[in-house]
């Protein structure tokens, strides 16, 4: 894949572990959703490398010093049904951030996003936001959901996904270049169904338990 200057693919080795866990089709609900959960808070650190930060004053037992913190509040937006399952990774590292849901599910025949539910927190368009979905397979609801924020104002967007396929990477990419896209594995292809290879499977399925 040509190499876009807004698609960081981590290939940590810590990470790369993980997946290796999350794509085995053994791997059961409880320990897939762990999982998710963990990769997401370490997309989420590799993330906010390069954020806005302000120094403050804190006064120590000792003496009273600088000290720089994350500029501004952050908002996280879940793409439904797989979204869901990333939302306390990124909790965990900024607990008290704003959660909004964007509804959308791929029309099996077209693969087109159908967008179903859309519901943002107050002053999203100051907010740093963070689109969450495991799956990058050809890029069409990652890219509709940014269209939505956008539309909403949101100047500020970073997107996480655990798995991606060339296909979607190089779509969000070319549609995007604004947008700085986090990718923990990027996998072959996508199949005749659209899957990703090798991918995981069904992330909304594999976490919830459905199928
Ligand atoms: C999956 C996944 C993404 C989308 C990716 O959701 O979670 O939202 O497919 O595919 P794309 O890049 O080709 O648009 P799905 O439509 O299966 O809905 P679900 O999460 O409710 O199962
Ligand atoms: N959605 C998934 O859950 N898995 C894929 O491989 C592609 C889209």
């Amino acid at each position: 894949m040509k190499a876009y200057k807004n698609v960081h693919v981590l290939d940590h080795p810590l990470i790369c572990h993980k997946v290796a866990i999350l794509r085995d089709k053994n791997t059961g609900t409880k320990q897939f959703r762990e999982l998710i959960e963990e990769i997401t808070t370490l997309l989420t650190f590799e993330s906010f490398k390069e954020v806005p930060t302000k120094t403050v004053i804190v006064s120590t037992p000792l003496e009273d010093c600088e000290q720089k913190t994350v500029d501004g509040e952050v908002a996280i937006v879940p793409i439904l049904r797989a979204g869901l399952g990333m939302v306390s990774g990124v909790h965990t590292l900024f607990p008290t951030a704003k959660v909004g849901h964007i509804g959308m599910y791929r029309d099996e025949q077209t693969l087109q996003p159908q967008e179903y539910y859309c519901k943002l927190p107050e002053g999203i368009e100051n907010m740093q936001v963070i689109l969450l979905d495991p799956m990058l397979a050809t890029g069409g609801s990652a890219c509709d959901a940014i269209d939505l924020l956008k539309k909403r104002g949101c100047k500020k967007i970073k997107l996480m996904n655990i798995i991606g396929a060339p296909e979607g990477a190089q779509k969000v990419a070319a549609s995007h270049p604004d947008v700085d896209v986090y990718i923990a594995t990027l996998d072959r292809c996508l199949n005749e169904n659209g899957y990703i290879l090798p991918g995981l499977g069904d992330a909304g399925d594999r976490l919830f338990g459905t199928k």
